[in-house]
């Protein structure tokens, strides 16, 4: 019993250690979000995001009217986060650092066959199922034809199979734990993870958004110019890409 004990207490504080690392500052936070994350008491921090982010959604509104208006291609970058790429319009909730404040619940706010590119990594799982696949469905609405759509989501399929096989895989992605199923729990459960992807269900919701052949990728495996990929989701990340049909 004593051992056990141990053995939780100190999961339990790997797990305090993790919290504090997510909720505390770090380097790729705006301004905005240092202030809001000093000011703002974290149980209430998604609510402020979302209050923010409706309060001024006719200015951006009209900000995205004007942006499609010029010419360059547009390439979104859908749920950003603190990981803004150049070359990509940078689309999340207010208070990350990005060129379009936007709840993605409400759609993409662009006209039809307007988009060149879309990607979007480690969003989908933030977003119910149904309303997941309507924002796929938005996205088939807006890319071009022959447009691309590249999407990454954590790859809940390879830490199963980790989990039923010799756990090597998920062991390294979650060193420490005392056992498999709270380095599984943490995945399905922490976050505000609402939704999990494997390979078949993740085709599933892009043939569902009218996208004939979706293809499971590598990382940095892509037809776009270059795979916009973050290096710190390589390890963890199903990637999945196709174009919208031209006819
Ligand atoms: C885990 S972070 C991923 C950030 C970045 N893509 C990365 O890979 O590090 C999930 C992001 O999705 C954004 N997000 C979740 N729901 C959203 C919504 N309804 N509208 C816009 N962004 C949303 C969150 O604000 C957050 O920045």
């Amino acid at each position: 019993m004593g051992d056990a004990r141990r053995t939780l207490a100190d999961y339990f504080e790997l797990v305090d250690v993790a919290q504090d690392r997510l909720n505390g500052t770090n380097a790729t936070d705006s301004r905005l979000r240092r202030i809001t994350k000093h000011a703002v008491p974290v149980r209430f921090r998604g609510t402020a995001r979302m209050l923010v982010t409706d309060a001024i959604t006719p200015i951006q509104r009209r900000k995205a009217r004007r942006i499609q208006q010029e010419p360059p291609a547009l390439r979104l970058h859908l749920g950003s986060g603190g990981q803004p790429k150049s070359g990509w319009l940078n689309v999340d909730l207010a208070g990350d650092p990005v060129e379009l404040v936007w709840d993605l619940a409400h759609g993409v706010p662009f006209e039809d066959a307007r988009v060149d590119a879309i990607f979007h990594e480690h969003l989908l799982e933030h977003i119910p199922l149904r309303a997941g696949a309507g924002l796929l469905d938005e996205c088939y609405r807006v890319l071009r034809p022959g447009g691309i759509l590249r999407v990454g989501v954590p790859d809940a399929g390879a830490l199963l199979e980790s989990y039923t096989g010799d756990g090597t895989y998920i062991g390294a992605l979650h060193p420490d734990r005392p056992t498999r199923m709270l380095a599984l729990q943490e995945l399905f459960y922490w976050h505000r993870h609402t939704t999990m992807f494997d390979e078949e269900t993740l085709a599933l919701l892009f043939r569902a958004a009218g996208f004939p052949e979706p293809s499971r990728r590598s990382f940095g495996e892509s037809d776009l110019d270059s795979a916009p990929d973050t290096e710190r989701r390589r390890a963890e990340t199903l990637y999945m890409e196709a174009r919208k049909p031209l006819a």
